[in-house]
C-alpha cells in the first residue's frame, strides 16, 4: 500500500499527463505587432504625447520624459521622429537599452525604413 502512493509521487513529476512548461503559450511573436508610418508618428510631439523611433521601433515615452537623467528638453527636440543617431551618440549604456522594452509601442512602416536605406545608398553613389 505505501509502494503504490509512492509511485503516485514519483508519477506527477515525471508523468505524460503533467506538461506545464513545455509548450510555452507566450505571446505571439509576430503578430499583433503594429506598424507606424513616419506621419502618424509626426504628430505625437508632444510632452503629454511624445513618440520617439530608436532602431526602427516605435516607443512612447510620455511618463519617462521626467525620469530622463539627459532631461526631458532631449527628448522632446527628438519627439515625433527618429531619435537613433542621438540615442546612440550618447552612447547609452545596457540598462538604458533595457528600459526602452517598457516603452516599446511598434514597428516603423517597411516603406518608410526604405526611404531611409535609399537615403544612404544616394550619399554613398554620389561619393
Ligand atoms: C527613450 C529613450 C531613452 C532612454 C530609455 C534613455 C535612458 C537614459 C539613461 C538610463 C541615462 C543614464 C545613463 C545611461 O545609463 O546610459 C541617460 C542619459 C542621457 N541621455 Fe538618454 N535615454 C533615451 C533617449 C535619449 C535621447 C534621444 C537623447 C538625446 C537626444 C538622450 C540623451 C541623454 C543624455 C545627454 C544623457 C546623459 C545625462 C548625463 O549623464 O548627464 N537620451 N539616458
Amino acid at each position: 500500500m505505501g509502494e503504490e502512493i509512492n509511485e503516485n509521487i514519483l508519477n506527477t513529476g515525471s508523468g505524460p499527463a503533467n506538461n506545464t512548461g513545455v509548450e510555452e503559450v507566450s505571446e505571439p511573436a509576430d503578430c499583433g505587432v503594429k506598424y507606424y508610418t513616419l506621419e502618424d508618428i509626426r504628430i505625437h510631439n508632444l510632452s503629454n504625447d511624445t513618440w520617439l523611433i530608436i532602431h526602427d521601433k516605435v516607443y512612447d515615452i510620455t511618463t519617462f520624459l521626467e525620469e530622463h537623467p539627459g532631461g526631458e528638453e532631449v527628448l522632446l527636440e527628438q519627439a515625433g521622429a527618429d531619435a537613433t543617431e542621438s540615442f546612440e551618440d550618447v552612447g547609452h549604456s545596457t540598462d538604458a537599452r533595457e528600459m526602452l522594452e517598457q516603452y516599446y509601442i511598434g514597428e516603423l512602416h517597411m516603406d518608410d525604413r526604405q526611404k531611409k536605406k535609399e537615403k544612404v545608398k544616394r550619399i554613398i553613389t554620389i561619393k
